[in-house]
């Protein structure tokens, strides 16, 4: 496909591009999958791989905690969904794991290139034959199916899934609080107010307001009134 061809890039708050596609847990309409839930759609460079061979067994372990928070996973890589079956043997026997979410067999690298998970520059992420890999990217996708995070990492470097499931604690926090999070935060720690809110109203909400500077403005929120309470 020619930089011509190439579908407008996709944003934040970009509508995640619908497709139909064939996966290990059969056919879906990716609209329909995503339903009345949050989605984690992540890409991988190949299967038979080592380091995505570590990234879904350690996605496969940490699924029940992405399902308490009303968040499905949902796995691609440029092959047929048969290799998918015997990597995924592997990958539960490697890791313990017992991977149960779908993986899209896009061999015809067809949502790679809706969702522009090729890097066409990276000229060292390419297979035997010099046709480009599939990045590691991450869409995370809401109930209205907007993106609300894209994230990209190089061939050599796998993911960290307790990021992935810090970033919808903090987009699923926020959206029901009006607060944002602060550098490394975890459910637990405090937040900031978020900046549409005046400092009178933000005194009578939070009681235990901390004002560090008039645009700075911490307090506290337990666990337990954060997704990730339970
Ligand atoms: C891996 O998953 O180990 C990998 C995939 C493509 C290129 C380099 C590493």
């Amino acid at each position: 496909m020619s930089d011509q061809e190439r579908p407008a890039p996709l944003r934040l708050g970009s509508i995640a591009p619908n497709f139909d596609a064939e996966t290990t847990g059969g056919p879906i309409n990716f609209h329909d999958f995503i339903g009345d839930k949050w989605v984690v759609l992540f890409s991988h460079p190949e299967d038979y791989t080592p380091v995505c061979t570590t990234e879904l067994g350690a996605f496969a372990k940490l699924e029940p905690e992405f399902t308490k928070r009303g968040v499905k996973l949902i796995g691609l890589s440029a092959n047929t969904i048969e290799s998918h079956g015997g990597w995924i043997k592997d990958i539960d026997e490697i890791s313990g794991s017992k991977l149960s979410f779908p993986i899209i067999g896009d061999k015809q690298r067809k949502v790679a290139y809706a969702y522009d998970m090729i890097d066409h520059q990276d000229a060292t992420n390419v297979d035997s034959k010099g046709v480009a890999f599939t990045i590691r990217s991450v869409f995370i996708i809401d109930p209205k199916k907007t993106i609300r995070t894209i994230l990209s990492y190089p061939a050599s470097t796998g993911r960290n899934t307790a990021e992935v499931l810090r970033i919808v604690d903090s987009l699923q926090t926020g959206d029901k609080n009006k607060i944002t999070t602060p550098i490394n935060w975890v459910p637990g720690d405090d937040v900031i107010v978020h900046p549409t809110v005046s400092t009178e109203d933000a005194k009578a909400k939070y009681p235990d307001l901390k004002i560090v500077k008039p645009y700075l403005r911490f307090t506290p929120l337990p666990k337990d009134q954060t997704s990730a309470a339970n």
